[in-house]
């Protein structure tokens, strides 16, 4: 049977939702966990295919081999699930390798038309281990990253300290000692806290760092609000109006040398328009405070969308690239300064496609929802402890069978964790063949970003393994999280006392 396609109300906007607008924007009302005014989603299409592997939401080595089991960088899941269990994190490191190259290429192409240059950082927080830094490192990206702990895997996979951007909006001293230390390359400042924090900290070491400062252009990027960071009133960087202090500021300060002005408008963002907007009230600051001195650097943070779903449909990175660095130029000629080198901190879009996380399917419940229509709960070994996006921005995603393909008809479905919390949902909603079952082996995919850099340990449930794939071998660069693990940080515990 045809299941009737529903579309239940759901509380918050979808993550993956595109667009961008610029201000003036109407004063919206606060936002919380209900998210009231969420738009309605266009009822889900039931499928032609429930096997399809859609190009651009899966990796591009996604195919199905002659059992009909899910290939990814040349490995079946079914082997991927002997070797190393699931839930399973499994990242295609050509994937992510082609992304990094594509999105360098694609700025430096656009800035050399200009005739600037850029710096393309990879905003680590999105996932960071050290495989995946030298990944990046590799495609010639530098690195941004936004903790004392970040840092820490930068090192460890050996990066150039003059490559990394260190970001924050409350930098330890500790964290800031350590920066100092190594020599990294931009701290980008977030407070007039910590303009004195750290011009005391680089002068006790001797040092002049050189710092950008993190402003808000006041363009608000429409996707969750918990992703949009450039609103005056949040707590990262400095209002437009309180950026000429800070820089005065910094500019006396002989530890600290001012490079140029940043700014991150938000995340999941699929046009242009946005940056566009953003970077001409940047310009117009920017060239205000040349009359104060050079300033070689403007960053425009990362942001930039990918497709979770088959209806995403993002901006190619060269068009984004294209089209930011074009509204820049034209700002700059408009004022008759010259274009400064730019940076952008892509994050998402380099690993985000290249994720997909496997699970078992331990329980299949329909459940009835009125007029004759019901959807299958489809129960997983992980849940929201792996893939926090739904439970928090109401992020979409979509799934399909990896053990094997299916012709049962499409059944409306929810693909539903082991957590105890009903909002507890990794798939909100997807057409799966209806003979799911027990045993059989879910994928889902674009989970590359901002899942095990989100995880938790809910319930005491471990981290998975993140596994790359290549050439048709796979390996662990991440292990799996064991009870034992977790169970050694509890004093109480026998033999930790
Ligand atoms: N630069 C700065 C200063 C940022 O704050 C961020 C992301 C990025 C770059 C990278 O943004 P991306 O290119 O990855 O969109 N947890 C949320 C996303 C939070 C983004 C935080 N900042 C999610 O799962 O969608």
């Amino acid at each position: 049977m045809r299941l009737t396609p529903v579309d239940l109300p759901k509380p918050p906007v979808s993550a993956s939702t595109p667009a961008v607008a610029a201000l003036p924007q109407p004063r919206r009302p606060p936002i919380g966990p209900s998210l009231s005014d969420s738009p309605a989603r266009a009822p889900l299409a039931v499928p032609d295919d429930t096997n399809a592997l859609h190009e651009g939401v899966w990796p591009d080595s996604a195919g199905r081999d002659a059992d009909g089991a899910l290939l990814l960088g040349g490995v079946s899941a079914v082997a991927l699930q002997e070797r190393f269990g699931t839930p399973l994190y499994v990242i295609d490191e050509d994937e992510v390798r082609a992304h990094a190259q594509r999105t360098v290429a694609a700025f430096r192409e656009a800035a050399t038309a200009h005739g600037t240059e850029v710096r393309v950082y990879y905003a680590g927080k999105a996932f960071l281990c050290t495989e995946v830094v030298r990944w990046v490192i590799d495609a010639d990206m530098n690195l941004d990253v936004c903790s004392g702990g970040e840092l820490e895997v930068a090192l460890a996979a050996g990066t150039d300290p003059a490559r990394i951007g260190f970001h924050g909006n409350n930098k330890s001293v500790a964290e800031l000692e350590r920066a100092v230390e190594v020599g990294v390359g931009t701290v980008i400042i977030d407070s007039p806290t910590e303009i004195e924090r750290l011009a005391a900290i680089a002068d006790r070491a001797g040092a002049v760092q050189k710092v950008l400062v993190r402003v808000n252009s006041g363009v608000h990027a429409e996707t969750h609000e918990f992703l949009a960071t450039a609103h005056e009133d949040q707590k990262f960087g400095f209002a437009m109006d309180a950026a000429p202090a800070a820089v005065a500021r910094i500019r006396e300060l002989p530890g600290l040398r001012f490079e140029g002005l940043h700014c991150h408008i938000g995340s999941q963002i699929f046009g242009v328009a946005g940056f566009a907007e953003s970077a001409s009230r940047l310009i117009d600051l920017h060239a205000r405070l040349l009359e104060g001195g050079p300033i070689p650097l403007l960053n425009l943070g990362g942001g930039f969308g990918i497709a979770y779903t088959p209806t995403d449909d993002p901006t190619p990175i060269e068009d984004l690239a294209r089209g930011i660095v074009e509204a820049v130029a034209r700002e700059c000629e408009v004022r008759g300064i010259p274009i400064p080198a730019l940076a952008f901190e892509p994050g998402r879009a380099i690993v985000g496609q290249a994720g997909v996380t496997l699970y078992e399917v331990g329980t299949v419940k329909p459940v009835a929802l009125g007029e004759g229509r019901e959807r299958l709960y489809v129960s997983v070994d992980g849940g929201m402890s792996d893939n926090a996006r739904h439970a928090l921005y109401g992020a979409d995603y979509c799934a399909r069978l990896a053990s094997r393909t299916s012709d049962a008809a499409p059944a409306l479905a929810r693909v539903v964790g082991k957590h105890c919390e009903s909002g507890d949902i990794v798939v909100d909603r997807e057409y799966l063949p209806g003979d799911v079952a027990p045993g059989d082996l879910v994928a889902v995919p674009a989970t590359g970003a901002y899942c095990f850099s989100l995880a938790s340990n809910y319930n005491y449930l471990p981290r998975p393994a993140v596994v790359a794939v290549r050439g048709g071998s796979a390996r662990v660069i991440v292990r799996r999280q064991t009870i034992a693990d977790l169970l050694r940080a509890d004093v109480g515990a026998e033999g930790n006392a």
